[in-house]
């Protein structure tokens, strides 16, 4: 497909996500809302349609309910939707963070030419700050509260917190209920779940990947130190054997070791070029994570690794974007173009889904789903 096809269908897609007062909902039937880190792939989508003024309107509305201690939640509800209020104890938004994939979107913005207010600079800057400040972290990490704040929701790194074998109904369950022990700082917002004790090797990576990219535009010093402190403690978890970033927490030992995508964020902020080389090998290598439309999210080696099943096996747009973005940054050309042209094989392939079959590109999920648009941004080169 040529890319002028592939952008009139990501912009018609776009188009019929937009809602007011500025932002793209992922869905318009499953995800009616507002997500943190997609209306943070959103805004890049949109510049990269020429379209930069909404690209800035997702950044104003995502920060427009931030807390005054910098606490962006996850979800806005700008429809006056009011069923989650009893399980986050508040109205019009959730309790809960995502990845704070702002510092990328801003600098990408800037990059673009768009014109960002500092408002939204010093919102994204609050939003990391808070992050670092707010949370007890755990061997030099940030832990998350939650599953979802890790935007990987059903991944296997999580298993340790769910008694007997996997199952996607008992992790639902599992889910609702892990709310219920989430400690907040006065305020209100999360800081610690004895419940869940976790802090993600790839969540680490994207906060202090973001940090230094908002530092690119910003030049604050703090934002820079914080990302150091964060990528010293990475180095500190990386398993050679597995060719994998591990998670300290309860599941250490165990579901925190899991070959996955996402584990491998870290080569976005690594420094050791000898663990970047070997994954991004592993990224590309179809005995594990490697595969024509990949790659998969979770390693075909591994026991939990289920093809078609939510977070289980498929392949993620959003994932493949940041990890091409990543093997450029390391200078690995063949496995940039090779994460490249899966992601944009897999987006038009799945008719721009949520997720796909790494293997045949089926569509999987909500579809159309917007992030599925970055394909567009890595077709542009
Ligand atoms: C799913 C994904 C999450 C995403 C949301 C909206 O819950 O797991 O990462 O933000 O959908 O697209």
């Amino acid at each position: 497909m040529v890319t002028g096809e592939l952008e009139d269908r990501v912009r018609a897609v776009l188009e019929a996500h937009w809602r007011e007062p500025g932002f793209t909902v992922p869905n318009a039937r499953v995800y009616p809302w507002q997500w943190l880190w997609d209306s943070c792939f959103h805004a890049v989508i949109w510049a990269a349609l020429g379209e930069g003024d909404r690209g800035r309107a997702e950044l104003v509305s995502l920060f427009a309910r931030q807390h005054a201690t910098g606490f962006v939640p996850h979800l806005v509800y700008w429809d006056g939707f009011t069923g989650h209020a009893s399980l986050w104890g508040r109205e019009r938004t959730s309790s809960i963070t995502q990845p704070p994939l702002y510092g990328h979107a801003v600098a990408e913005l800037v990059r673009r030419g768009v014109d960002i207010p500092e408002s939204v600079t010093e919102a994204a800057s609050d939003g990391l700050r808070h992050l670092a400040h707010w949370r007890p972290r755990s061997a030099g990490l940030v832990p998350v509260v939650h599953p979802w704040e890790t935007g990987c929701d059903d991944s296997p790194r999580w298993d340790r917190w769910l008694d007997g074998p996997w199952d996607a109904d008992a992790w639902r369950v599992r889910k609702g209920d892990l709310v219920a022990t989430i400690e907040r700082s006065p305020g209100g917002a999360p800081s610690a779940n004895a419940g869940f004790r976790v802090a993600p090797a790839g969540f680490n990576a994207l906060v202090a990947w973001n940090a230094r990219e908002l530092a690119s535009v910003t030049g604050e010093e703090a934002l820079l130190a914080l990302a150091d402190e964060l990528v010293d403690a990475l180095e500190d978890r990386w398993d050679a054997d597995l060719v994998t970033w591990t998670d300290p927490g309860d599941g250490a030992d165990t579901s925190g070791r899991v070959r996955t995508a996402d584990a491998l964020l870290p080569l976005l902020v690594t420094r050791d070029p000898a663990r970047a080389a070997a994954a991004l090998a592993a990224l590309v290598d179809e005995a594990g994570l490697g595969a024509p439309f990949g790659p998969r999210g979770v390693d075909r080696r591994e026991p939990a690794h289920q093809p078609r099943t939510y977070w289980r096996g498929p392949a993620w747009p959003q994932l493949t974007y940041l990890l091409w973005l990543a093997a450029r940054a390391h200078g690995a050309a063949d496995v940039a173009d090779r994460l490249g042209a899966a992601l944009v094989g897999g987006a038009v392939t799945s008719g721009l889904a949520e997720y796909w079959d790494a293997d045949d590109g089926t569509g999987l999920g909500a579809v159309p789903q917007s992030w599925a648009g970055l394909a567009l941004v890595v077709a542009q080169g």
